[in-house]
């Protein structure tokens, strides 16, 4: 949701290193973007509307700058223009900034009956207005931040430039990423760290309430009342060219053929049942939860309450967070509230954490962004370790989850004495011996199948119990990427009234993993199919009288969610392809979702 990206340094790159960076920081927004820089001690600015690359044409890369600011925009408050792009200027202060500034319109009226004029629709360009006013009276720019800071309500990630001060860049965050970070020669802010790892993977991490100054040679950190504060640095050992595309032709069809190694690196965690209870032994004392996310994450805890309460026998309530944050929930001193996201920074999740963590209940963050918002402020934590992901629609993030959730069953399973040592085992075994499966997967044809899909305008997904979790993610990859409408639906459930949209030849792909409703879903699979759909399914076995079969390598039921979720990525991923669709990053999307 908006990148933000800072440089000051000793060698007068600037512009370069500001593109490059944007460009990692793609993923958070493409609607327009805008650089900021110093040139003979004045600020220029440019912006484009549209993807990187338009901004990059306009620029002379080799301008010669050593500090500059720039932004790559997911509009909210504003239609994606020129105008509205940012840096925002007022006299002599140009920010760029990634948030909500819910009291705006109030500060804009304020503002504009003492004389300042306005030009774009943002709320942005309103803190920018306020800092100069400040600026202007105290001709300080710290205290001006401290005073604006005060006057915002909203979120914020902001990076300052000041036209009387051409060595520094000052920043300050709310309920927004933003992370500092120094090379030998540099200094960077930045909203996510793939756009810092060519220089360095040495961060801080900005908390709230805190100013930085960057200069070329040093990082000042200091706190409200400009005290100078110290702060602990951080070491990403993450791998730097995860976030490079390689020889793919896309990130997500790179990451779906990471998931692999995704699965052995979460093994390597939970490898026996001593790992298991080390790492997870905190679970047992709970005998309820609530499962709060946003996206392709709340799938997963549709999944999880499936699972969980079928294994367990715990009851899970699960809802998306933007719903949660704003009604009342029914937690007690033996409830464990879980949040599930991939980015760690999701606006509403996170403030279903803070929620829930008011009334003193227990919190854990399934979570792939290591030191992420919800990563810090959750009780426990476990990391999926899925590694970066850049492609806009989730999928190896998401696999990494569901393998976290049935390590999860596991434990709990056998904890509570459901689950025997013996099966304990085989299933960890199992899923340490997947590599010949999933390739069985990745190397299967799904062009086919995709071409038909590809002329449609509408698809369902159906399911029972489990494959109904399953369905609901496989329709929105699908939709995301391919702009085709889809809909998932239980498969019981289609005939009270959506069935009425079944046509001739309207593509119906069902899921059929689990064993119990098996005969139920083909007995839907057929109310469908008298209707003139045209049947794709995802089993373990052979089944008569359907067009299209995709067939899964057989496993225990509790792990056929992983290889079933595979195949429909892959075929989500090449009807998006045949569409010609930009994959990587759909309209309208972006992969952190930092604004309610
Ligand atoms: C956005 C992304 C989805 C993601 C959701 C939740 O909508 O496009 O792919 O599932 O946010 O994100 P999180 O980072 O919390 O998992």
């Amino acid at each position: 949701m908006c990148g933000i990206i800072g440089y000051v340094g000793e060698k007068k790159n600037a512009l370069k290193v500001l593109i490059t960076g944007l460009k990692a920081l793609e993923y958070r927004g493409y609607d327009s973007s805008g650089i900021a820089y110093f040139k003979n001690q004045k600020i220029e600015v440019a912006k484009e509307k549209g993807k990187i690359e338009k901004l990059e044409k306009i620029l002379n890369l080799s301008t010669s700058s050593n500090i500059g600011i720039a932004h790559t925009r997911w509009a909210t408050c504003g239609i994606p223009d020129k105008i509205n792009a940012h840096p925002h200027s007022s006299g002599k202060i140009t920010i760029v900034h990634n948030g909500i500034i819910e009291n705006y319109e109030q500060l804009k009226k304020e503002l504009e009956k003492e004389g300042y004029h306005f030009i774009s629709q943002t709320d942005s360009e309103t803190i920018a207005v306020l800092l100069d006013k400040y600026y202007k009276e105290s001709q300080d720019i710290l205290k001006s931040i401290i005073k604006t800071k005060k006057r915002l309500t909203g979120s914020y990630a902001l990076a300052i430039l000041c036209e009387d001060i051409p060595s520094k860049i000052f920043a300050i965050r709310k309920d927004n990423p933003l992370i500092i970070a120094k090379s030998n020669d540099a200094s960077f802010i930045a909203s996510d760290i793939p756009a810092i790892l060519n220089y360095t993977n040495q961060y801080y991490i900005l908390d709230e309430n805190e100013i930085a100054i960057l200069s070329k040679d040093k990082i000042d950190f200091k706190n409200d009342t400009l005290e100078t504060i110290n702060k602990k640095v951080l070491t990403f050992n993450g791998d730097k060219n995860s976030s490079t595309k390689g020889d793919f032709s896309h990130y997500m069809l790179k990451e779906i053929f990471e998931e692999k190694d995704v699965i052995k690196r979460i093994v390597k965690d939970y490898n026996d049942i001593d790992q298991l209870i080390q790492n997870l032994s905190f679970l047992k004392k709970y005998k309820k939860f609530d499962i709060v996310a946003c996206g392709s994450a709340y799938h997963i805890g549709v999944i999880a309450k499936y699972l969980i309460e079928e294994h367990i026998s715990i009851p899970v309530n699960v809802e998306v967070a933007s719903e949660y944050r704003y009604k009342n929930n029914f937690l007690d001193n033996e409830s464990l509230a879980i949040f599930i996201s991939q980015s760690g920074e999701t606006a509403d999740t996170l403030a279903c954490v803070r929620k829930v963590k008011e009334k003193n209940i227990d919190t854990l963050g399934i979570i792939n962004v290591e030191e992420s918002s919800i990563a810090r402020e959750v009780d426990y934590a476990i990391y999926t370790k899925a590694g970066p992901e850049i492609a806009v629609a989730t999928t190896k993030a998401f696999l990494a989850q569901l393998i976290i959730i049935v390590l999860i069953t596991l434990y709990l399973g056998y904890e509570k004495k459901y689950f025997t040592k013996e099966f304990l085992n085989e299933r960890l075994n199992e899923l340490s011996n997947m590599d010949s499966d999933i390739d069985t997967i990745l190397n299967s044809s799904y062009e086919k199948m995709a071409k038909i899909i590809a002329k449609h305008q509408n698809v369902f997904f159906l399911g029972r119990n489990i494959d109904y979790g399953i369905a609901l993610e496989a329709s929105l990859k699908l939709k995301e990427i391919s702009y085709i409408h889809s809909e998932a639906y239980p498969a019981g459930e289609l005939k009270h009234g959506t069935i009425s949209l079944i046509e001739k030849n309207t593509p119906v792909i069902s899921i059929l993993t689990k064993n119990s409703t098996f005969d139920k879903t083909i007995n839907n699979i057929k109310e469908v199919k008298t209707r003139g759909a045209y049947s794709i399914i995802i089993s373990t076995k052979k089944i008569a009288d359907t067009e299209e079969i995709i067939l899964i390598p057989e496993k225990n039921e509790l792990l056929l969610p992983i290889l079933a979720i595979i195949p429909l990525q892959l075929l989500a991923y090449h009807v998006a392809s045949i569409r010609g669709c930009d994959i990587d990053k759909p309209r309208n999307l972006a992969k952190s979702v930092t604004v309610e």
